[in-house]
Order: structure tokens, then sequence, then C-alpha cells
């Protein structure tokens, strides 16, 4: 029985990815047998990085170097990578291993070429995240943490990414990002990264994070009929100085009267 649920977990770990498990499992292509080298220009990035930090402090350099890792090693992140980054901070290989577990943007297990990280969070799960995820899930028959049958794509849901002004959205290979998602643009946003025409940002034809009334600014009054106040710092430093002096003045008054009264 025991023997069936570790062949069990062990088969799950090799559909899934990522920090679906914290301790790290030797596979054929991830273990310390495998090598990892950044190449040359990355070690002159990593200079640049290291010089940022005190000579006593490299330890700061752990996500960077990290990043700059996952990036050269096609977005994964071996264990190699992680040992070979300890060597270069000079510190435990347990730091780099909780450092890249702990971030669900470092892939200790291979992901497909695409990495579609959906938002999951309440912005965007208002607006529909998990119809976008259903659609992808149906679309390339896996499931949330999957990598689909050709390599192509990796599915997993995150927390928010930040634009949740552009809700729902979500992130390939942590660089590109495509917001105002519907099913259907989904749909289409799947095979126009397969064939490398895919638009990056809003999929819905707005431009940034414009609102629906198209670009404003706070103290264009004329497109803005419903503004409840405009930013005329100046005016609004008069008035309050106006007001200051208006009860000074009221003070003095009321307190000469109290003085004649007394007399
Ligand atoms: S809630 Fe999705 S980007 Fe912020």
């Amino acid at each position: 029985m025991i023997q069936k649920v570790v062949q069990l977990v062990q088969r799950r770990s090799i559909q899934r990815f990522s920090s679906v498990f914290v301790a790290h499992r030797n596979r054929d292509d991830n273990s310390d047998s495998v090598p990892f080298d950044f190449t040359d220009e990355n070690y002159k990035k990593i200079e640049g990085i290291l010089s940022k930090f005190p000579s006593n402090e490299k330890k700061s350099g752990t996500i960077p170097l990290l990043m700059l890792a996952q990036k050269q090693n096609n977005n994964f992140l071996s264990l190699s990578a992680m040992k070979k980054i300890a060597k270069i901070l000079e510190i435990p290989e347990m730091d780099v291993f909780e450092t890249a577990s702990f971030y669900s943007m470092f892939n200790r297990e291979r992901v497909g070429k695409f990495h579609l990280q959906v938002c999951g969070t309440t912005p965007c799960q208002l607006c529909g995240s998990k119809d976008i995820i259903k659609a992808i899930e149906q679309q390339l028959n896996i499931k949330n943490g999957e990598t689909s049958a050709d390599g192509l794509f990796t599915l997993q849901e995150v927390e928010c990414l930040g634009a949740c002004a552009n809700a729902p959205m979500m992130q390939v290979n942590n660089e590109w990002v495509y917001e105002d998602l519907t099913p259907e643009n989904t749909l289409k946003l799947l095979e126009d990264l397969k064939n490398g025409t895919d638009k990056k940002g809003p999929q819905n034809g707005r431009k940034n994070a414009e609102g629906p009334q198209g670009r404003t600014t706070l103290q264009n009054i004329a497109n803005q009929q419903d503004i409840k106040y405009d930013r005329n710092f100046e005016a609004a430093k008069k008035e309050w100085l106006d007001q200051k002096e208006k009860e000074r003045l009221e003070a003095e008054k009321k307190k000469q009267a109290a003085q004649q009264a007394k007399k």
C-alpha cells in the first residue's frame, strides 16, 4: 500500500512542476551529475550584480543569480545551477534551495516552452480568471500545474502579478504580460504564441491601463464630468489661509468685546 502511494506521488511529480514539492527528487536531467555553468556573458553580468552589494553580503545576489540561471537554462532551475550559485556567493546550498523553493517564479522542474502563469487572485478572479484557466485546461488537455503533451505549454495559477487594473491577466515565461483576457482571446493567444504572432499587453484593444473614457488627467475637467474636486493646490492653500485669517479676526473681535464688557 505504502509503495503504491509512493509510486503515485512520484508519477504526479513527473507530470507536475515547480514548487509542488519542496524537496528535490533526482531525475535523469536534474541531478548532481548534470553539469551547469554560467556563460561568459552571464559571468560578466554576475560581476555587475555583485558589485551592487558589499563584498561580505554576496548573499543579496541570490535572487538575481537565480533569475539569470533560470533564463540561461530554458526557464528551468536545475539542482546543479542552484549549487553553482551557492558556490559563487559563498553561502550554504540550503540558503539557495530555500529561496528557490519559496518563490513561484522559480521552476525547479522543467516547464514547457511557454510557461503560462494565470493570476487567480481576487480582482482577476472576479473578472473571470477561473474561466481562463478552464479554457486553457480544456484546450490543452491538462490541469493546473501540468505540461501539454507536445511540451509547448505549462499551466500554473499564481497570485497577483500587479496588473489588476487590466484583469484578468496572465504572464508568460516570467516576462510577457497579456491582459483583458476572455476565454476566446486566450485560445487565440495560445495559437499566436505558437506562431510567434502574439500581441503583448491588453487583448481588447485598449491602450495600457486606460479607462473606458480613454486617456485623461486629473486636471482635464472637460473630460471628467463626474469629477468631485480638482487638484489646484494653490487655490486650496489660499482658501485654507483665508479661513484661518477669518477665524483669527473673529477670535480677536470676541476678545476685544469681552474686554470692553469688563470695563
Ligand atoms: S489580482 Fe490579478 S494582477 Fe492583481
